[in-house]
């Protein structure tokens, strides 16, 4: 009986030894340690062991039993270890036969005019804020002055969400917060991603970047609007920048414009880019309406401003003379990467 015992203390010291993975420490578990396994059956040949040997043989055998079992464990605690590192090391190894000459990455030509028109602002002492892609009805419509009729608000241009929600259809939707963080004087700028549920072709996306803008002061006119619009363009251009303002309507200005730059390629005289008429459509702008400083909490007494809501995309797609708007949504690295910032 206790050669029995110790041959199998040395048998299972030698497969123990052999051991290498969790799977086999698990089988070597249910081979000796298991309920049907080796050091059971030595149990069980203790009915055979004469009564006076019994109380030794018993002690032997539960000493092998309680080796086997600490051996066991402490050689899974040091696999299931091994293995792990072996994990991490697998995901940080690479493949060395990778082509090294990979290049650096590009920006996004709406990343590069984003920076670009920041930096402009910023040095004339605007703030530049972030704002949240989905926003409520109050700050959307309601705190822009537009009433719950207006066509803005139509199922076909907006996403609403299920908890009544809406994905920000223009950039405006920031405007109250930005009063209401700031009150009056204020100059920021808040550029943003916005969306409207439009078929695309080459010209229009349900997806595209605005960058919104609104300067509140004293005795703040339609001259400022003006010249810092034509500072940043020229900025943005490299060149001198003729605008004009053409009436235009939106609830939260008043009076409201359409501000057009003169032809950059034919410098008004008229081609394909312009379609002819020598003026590019680019910013809606205006004097932001008494109701909406009141919902801004802003003192219309003393306090005007201007807001205006710059087409990024577009000012992008001029820039960068790209033709396709929906190249830009593309996700195409072989387009993209061909501007860069000049
Ligand atoms: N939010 C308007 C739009 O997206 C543009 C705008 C901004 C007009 C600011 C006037 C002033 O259509």
């Amino acid at each position: 009986m206790l050669e029995n015992a110790n041959a199998l203390k040395a048998q299972f010291e030698e497969a123990l030894s052999k051991v290498t993975t969790t799977a086999e420490i698990d089988a070597l578990r249910i081979e000796y340690a298991g309920k049907k396994g080796l050091v059971s059956s030595l149990m069980n040949d203790l009915k055979n062991v004469p009564n006076d040997q019994k109380k030794e043989a018993g002690m032997v055998i539960n000493q092998v039993k309680q080796f086997v079992e600490e051996q066991i464990k402490l050689k899974t605690e040091e696999l299931i270890k091994l293995e792990e590192q072996r994990k991490i090391d697998e995901a940080e190894s690479y493949d060395e036969s990778l082509p090294t000459d990979l290049g650096l990455g590009s920006y996004h030509p709406i990343t590069l005019i984003q920076r670009e028109v920041e930096d402009i602002f910023s040095s004339m002492g605007f703030i530049v804020e972030d704002y949240s892609e989905i926003v409520d009805d109050y700050h959307c419509f309601e705190a822009l002055n537009i009433p719950k009729h207006h066509p803005a608000r139509d199922m076909q241009d907006t996403y609403y969400l299920d908890n009544g929600q809406l994905l920000k259809t223009h950039t405006s939707a920031a405007q109250n917060y930005i009063m209401r963080k700031y009150g009056a004087p204020v100059r920021a700028i808040f550029p943003g991603r916005c969306f409207r549920n439009e078929s695309t072709d080459a010209c229009h996306e349900n997806t595209f970047f605005q960058l919104e803008g609104i300067m509140i002061d004293e005795d703040i006119s339609i001259s400022n609007l003006i010249y810092f619009m034509k500072t940043m363009l020229s900025e943005v251009f490299k060149q001198d920048i003729t605008v004009r303002l053409r009436p235009g309507f939106f609830p939260f200005v008043e009076p409201g414009f359409e501000l057009d730059i003169q032809c950059t390629i034919c410098h008004g005289k008229g081609c394909p880019s312009c379609k002819n008429s020598g003026w590019l459509e680019l910013c809606p702008c205006g004097m932001i309406h008494p109701n909406v400083l009141t919902y801004g909490g802003i003192d219309t007494e003393k306090y005007t401003g201007f807001a205006f809501g710059l087409g990024l995309t577009r000012l992008a797609m001029m820039k960068y003379g790209i033709k396709d708007i929906r190249m830009l949504n593309s996700g195409s690295l072989k387009a993209l990467s061909q501007f860069t910032d000049k």
